[in-house]
């Protein structure tokens, strides 16, 4: 990532000492204690319930979240479908430490530092992943490099099921819309963005939901399916 990527974060450090060369779920590391709390008043829990119905987990399955910063989409996973297999990775071990400690009573779930885009799993080893607001957290370059990736772990058939920020948002859609046209982050999700990213990648790639949000403007949902 270049220093002048709006994801750059020049002072940075995490715990093990690396320099951060990612966008932290909260935007920076102090507020990461806040960010649960935070999502709550923003409704992200129904948002993640929401993508879990489409999702549709079946028992057996094999579930990847990217990006799972403190674990709740991966936790709801595991409880949705309790007969699955789950995995969450993200680059943020501090946010990893806390998905942990909120799953130590469950089994059939663990965590694992990884990026979108040089994820620890093996080759078609999955049938569902995950990614919920991740996507806006990558520059350009690591997008397309994060949809290839995952082309590569999902099986032939498998799909991944995205939400984010952004889609077919304009103005009429309210005041947080109307701010979040102008933010740089959302910037490459609107419009038929993220199809086009997944698609140029190899995936079919639909949108499935599209809701007004009346804190981020409106939240997208997506299937990109790998094709068998
Ligand atoms: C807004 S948080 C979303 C967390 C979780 N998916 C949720 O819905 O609550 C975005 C997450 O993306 C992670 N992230 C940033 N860069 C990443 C990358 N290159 N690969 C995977 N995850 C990344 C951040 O560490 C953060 O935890």
């Amino acid at each position: 990532m270049t220093k002048n990527h709006p994801n750059y974060q020049a002072d940075t450090t995490h715990a093990t000492g690396d320099r951060q060369d990612y966008l932290p779920a909260a935007g920076r590391n102090g507020l990461l204690p806040f960010y649960d709390a935070f999502t709550r008043l923003f409704g992200v829990p129904a948002i993640h319930r929401t993508l879990l119905r489409h999702a549709g987990l079946a028992p057996g399955d094999t579930v990847l979240e990217i990006g799972c910063g403190t674990g709740n989409l991966t936790i709801l996973a595991k409880d949705t479908q309790p007969a699955a297999e789950i995995l969450g990775t993200d680059p943020d071990p501090l946010a990893l430490a806390r998905a942990q400690r909120k799953a130590k009573d469950r089994t059939g779930i663990r965590f694992e530092r990884g990026y979108a885009q040089n994820l620890p799993v093996p080759d078609a080893s999955i049938d569902r992943m995950l990614s919920a607001f991740m996507l806006h957290h990558l520059p350009t370059d690591v997008k397309a490099a994060a949809a290839a990736e995952a082309l590569r772990v999902l099986r032939p058939g498998g799909q991944l099921y995205v939400v984010d920020i952004g889609g077919r948002m304009t103005d009429a859609d309210g005041m947080a819309a109307r701010r979040m046209l102008n933010n740089g982050h959302v910037a490459e999700n609107l419009g038929d963005g993220i199809p086009r990213l997944f698609r140029a990648a190899g995936f079919d790639c639909q949108e499935v939901d599209s809701r007004v949000h009346r804190l981020i403007g409106r939240v997208t949902y997506y299937r990109a399916t790998r094709p068998a």
